[in-house]
């Protein structure tokens, strides 16, 4: 029996996030440089879209470039972005096609003009459908966001109009880059290394945590499948006792 066939299609996470690691072992045990392993995780994101999508998963969360991947070799920053404009270029008939609605969270402002440019445009025309969000964490981390987040809201303060006594985790959640998202419910990162390295850290306070051997050129729908199953057998408490959840 396929992992596929085990899934529970009405206990299915809304959210599902992903952090892709391990594109640079993958070139490397193949004699390449480590740019060969990020173009072949293209091929990954390929496979995990087209999952969710056949499975109906609300939102997927690819963490594809963080905040500290800027201190990459040039070279490696450079192929990078040029691969994320060439991908999101290329993919965008696909997206609208298969109805995936394309968001970004993170420091936007940041990227260079031409994966802004395209970005937004990708973002854009891709508004209106209402199949999977797939959402592009870029230039992302989480301390950014939530000191971003702290910001906005001492700005609002300053203004008048938010009384300090009124903060509460939602109201700061509002400012937030995934304010309008569920929390993710699984957590998925490939390639062996069990950290979390600045990844949604608030929003994935109750998530279930997946970790896989297999690198992120390496993984395929029935991974997905594999780690969506595992999710599945776990009971989730959020805090309360098992006897509570099954009287
Ligand atoms: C981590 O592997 C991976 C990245 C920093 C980039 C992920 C980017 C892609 C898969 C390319 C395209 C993505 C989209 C969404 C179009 P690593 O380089 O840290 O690998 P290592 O740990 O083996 O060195």
């Amino acid at each position: 029996m396929s992992f596929k066939e085990k899934i529970d299609s009405k206990r299915l996470p809304k959210h599902i996030a992903i952090i892709m690691d391990g594109n640079g072992r993958w070139a490397k045990q193949r004699g390449e440089f480590r740019v060969f392993g990020h173009e072949n995780g293209v091929s990954s994101v390929r496979e995990v879209s087209e999952a969710c999508t056949e499975l109906g998963i609300q939102y997927l969360t690819l963490y594809a470039f963080s905040t500290e991947n800027w201190n990459r070799p040039k070279y490696e920053v450079t192929a990078l972005m040029e691969l994320l404009v060439k991908t999101i270029h290329s993919e965008l008939k696909t997206l609208n096609e298969n109805k995936i609605k394309l968001l970004a969270i993170g420091d936007i402002e940041s990227l260079e003009e031409n994966c802004k440019n395209e970005l937004r445009e990708a973002i854009q025309i891709t508004a209106g459908n209402t199949g999977l969000n797939l959402v592009l964490a870029l230039s992302y981390s989480s301390r950014w966001e939530i000191t971003n987040a702290a910001k906005c809201l001492a700005l609002e303060i300053k203004s008048g109009k938010i009384d300090p006594e009124q903060i509460s985790q939602e109201v700061f959640e509002k400012f937030l880059n995934t304010s309008e998202m569920p929390d993710p419910e699984l957590l998925i990162r490939t390639s062996g290394e069990y950290r979390i390295s600045n990844f949604l850290l608030w929003q994935i306070a109750y998530a279930e945590l997946y970790f896989t051997p297999k690198l992120w050129p390496d993984f395929r729908k029935e991974d997905l499948y594999e780690a969506i199953v595992d999710f599945q057998n776990r009971e989730r408490r959020f805090g309360m006792t098992s006897e509570q959840l099954n009287p």
